[in-house]
């Protein structure tokens, strides 16, 4: 593993912090902005509406496939290829009959983006899992408000087998037993901060023509 734990790199006051509750604390605003946006876009008002909240998770998802698949961060986190949404998310743009030509923009402008450094990496890889747990709420609103299910239209935002919050105390515990430089956690927090922006980008993408 090429994380070291140099007393000359870490200060005291990050190194006590869990990474997990680093990047929740650093995301916060930026988290709570991006709820407000999409609540306000009304994604479950109709199917025209869930089209667009879809093709921004297609993006993000599609982004972020290659990380469950890496060797090294694999070996950080456990299970890490069975988190991976990417497949669930195509499968719920089928359902909902988007048109194969939007999906390979979206393919596109998705593999366009490479995260090649595996400390940002852990960033988006929080990032993304984390909306797992907000996902709960959605799914709600998708079966209440337009029929959807796990098994039609919502599958990517199915919880894991073993309980949504099971599998959330399980990615950050592996993330906090990291033995990170405070400059690799640091890689970290821009890694999530890149992640939350490109998803605020997407929907400024996917939804402002529909919703023009
Ligand atoms: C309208 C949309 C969203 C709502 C209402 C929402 C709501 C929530 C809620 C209620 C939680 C806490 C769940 C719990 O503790 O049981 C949560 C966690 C989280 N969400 Fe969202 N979310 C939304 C979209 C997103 C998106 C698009 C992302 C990023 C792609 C995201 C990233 C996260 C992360 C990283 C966490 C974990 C925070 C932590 O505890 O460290 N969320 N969300």
């Amino acid at each position: 593993m090429p994380a070291t734990n140099s007393a000359e790199t870490v200060s005291p006051a990050a190194a006590n912090q869990p990474l997990s509750e680093l990047l929740k604390s650093a995301t916060r605003a930026v988290h709570e902005a991006l709820d407000q946006r999409l609540m306000t876009l009304q994604p479950f008002a109709n199917v025209e509406n869930y089209r667009c909240f879809l093709r921004m998770q297609a993006r993000l998802q599609c982004v972020t496939s290659p990380l469950f698949h890496n060797p090294q961060l694999q070996a950080w986190i456990a299970d890490l290829d069975q988190r991976d949404r990417w497949v669930a998310v195509m499968r719920d743009c089928a359902d909902l009959q988007i048109p194969a030509e939007q999906c390979e923009v979206d393919r596109r402008a998705a593999t366009a983006l490479t995260i090649d450094d595996p400390y940002r990496a852990l960033g988006w890889l929080y990032t993304v899992e984390g909306s797992n747990l907000g996902a709960a709420f959605l799914l709600k609103m998708a079966k209440a408000d337009l029929g959807l299910s796990e098994q039609h239209g919502a599958r990517h935002m199915a919880g894991a087998a073993e309980g949504r919050g099971l599998a959330w105390r399980r990615f950050k515990a592996d993330l906090d037993a990291l033995a990170l430089t405070d400059e690799q956690r640091q890689l970290a927090v821009t890694g999530a901060d890149e992640a939350f922006a490109y998803v605020q980008a997407c929907v400024d993408e996917v939804f402002e023509p529909a919703t023009a």
